[in-house]
């Protein structure tokens, strides 16, 4: 479990002060895997980078596993951070080092007996799929590859908790997919807390369970991932879904729906839903109930952690009335409804 508690940060700009984090709080359940998302500058690198206290935060607490690191002497505070695995978005290899002994090293700094160390470190390059190039240098291996030793060599020391800073920005979308699938089995086997800093809401949707959106250092909306995604409530977060799932008409058909509206009556619709809208046929019964006209203008239906999950842009024709009583009903129902626009 980490606890960020009360957490500001200030920096010494050029012109003044930075406040680069506002009074963070967040707590991480342990086993999770918790997504901090924000746009560039919003605070994500700092936030992280306090956690295990390479920053020290001007203000505020951090807890991990019960003790407060911030209260700790330098002793006490190194063997805490033995806890706190990091990796990163370069991967911070040793060119100069072989695959196992880049890995090794933490070990080595630790003064653990060469064969041990050996013991420690082939299993965890089973474990990343790298048995075979243990003996590579970084140059020789690729992207994806680099960033299974910097994992291997973070989980070295056996952490409770693993701190991953845009460790996905350099790599294509299928290492992308292949590196989240290795996060993901990490945290189940190892039963180990991960945080996983993000600019990318597809990362978020692949493997977070929770997740916190950061705006110019404060947080501005968290929760769990599949309730963000229904129902996304700050701007920000709206626009960082942009990427993964249809909030607005693209704007050539928002330009011929609003001609169309124009010229009747008509309701806009987003519907957002996730097991219920998925399994049975919500949709169609609406339509009967409330005697309306469903256009489906735009949409996707997916998958979130195993949950279906949907969400569907519809032009609602009918009685203004009956629309209305088919909002609530499918509110009822489980549905997300919002209205994008209303021409009458
Ligand atoms: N050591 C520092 N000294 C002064 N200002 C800093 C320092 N570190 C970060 N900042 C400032 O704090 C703010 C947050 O920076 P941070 O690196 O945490 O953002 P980020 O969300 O990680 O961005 P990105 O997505 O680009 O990595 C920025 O305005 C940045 O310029
Ligand atoms: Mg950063």
């Amino acid at each position: 479990m980490i606890e960020i508690r009360n957490v500001s940060q200030r920096f010494a700009g050029p012109t003044g002060w930075v406040e680069a984090l506002h009074n963070v709080n967040l707590t991480v359940p342990p086993g999770e895997v918790f997504g901090i998302i924000g746009r560039s500058g919003a605070g994500k690198s700092t936030l992280v980078r306090t956690i295990n206290l390479l920053t020290r935060p001007t203000e505020g607490d951090i807890v991990v596993n019960g003790r407060t690191l911030t209260s700790l002497a330098p002793a006490a505070l190194r063997e805490a951070r033995r806890e706190i695995g990091m990796i990163f978005q370069h991967f911070n290899l040793l060119s100069s080092r072989t695959v196992f002994d880049n890995v090794a090293l933490p070990l080595e700094l630790a003064g653990m007996k060469h064969a041990q160390i050996e013991e420690a470190v082939l299993p965890l390059l089973e474990l990343v799929g790298l048995a075979a190039q243990k003996d590579r240098y970084p140059s020789q291996i690729s992207g994806g590859q680099k960033q299974r030793v910097g994992i291997a060599r973070a989980l070295a020391s056996k952490p409770k908790v693993l701190l991953s800073d845009e460790a996905t920005s350099a790599l294509d979308p299928e290492t992308t997919r292949s590196i989240l699938d290795l996060l993901r089995k990490i945290n189940r086997e190892l039963n180990l807390t991960i945080v996983m800093i993000t600019h990318q809401m597809e990362v978020i949707k692949q493997v977070c369970d929770r997740v916190a959106v950061l705006e110019a250092g404060r947080v501005v909306e968290t929760g769990p991932v599949i309730d963000v995604f229904l129902q996304p409530r700050h701007e920000v977060t709206r626009a960082l879904l942009g990427d993964v799932i249809a909030q607005e008409l693209p704007p050539a058909l928002k330009a011929r729906v609003a001609e169309r509206l124009t010229k009747g009556r008509g309701h806009l619709l987003r519907l957002a839903f996730t097991d219920t809208g998925v399994d049975q046929p919500v949709l169609s019964e609406t339509i009967r109930r409330f005697e309306l006209d469903f256009t489906i203008l735009h949409g996707q239906i997916d998958e979130i952690q195993g949950r279906p999950f949907g969400s569907l842009a519809v032009l609602a024709g009918g009685d203004p009335v009956k629309v209305a009583q088919a909002m609530n009903w499918l509110r009822e129902q489980g549905v997300v409804v919002e209205e994008l626009s209303h021409v009458e």
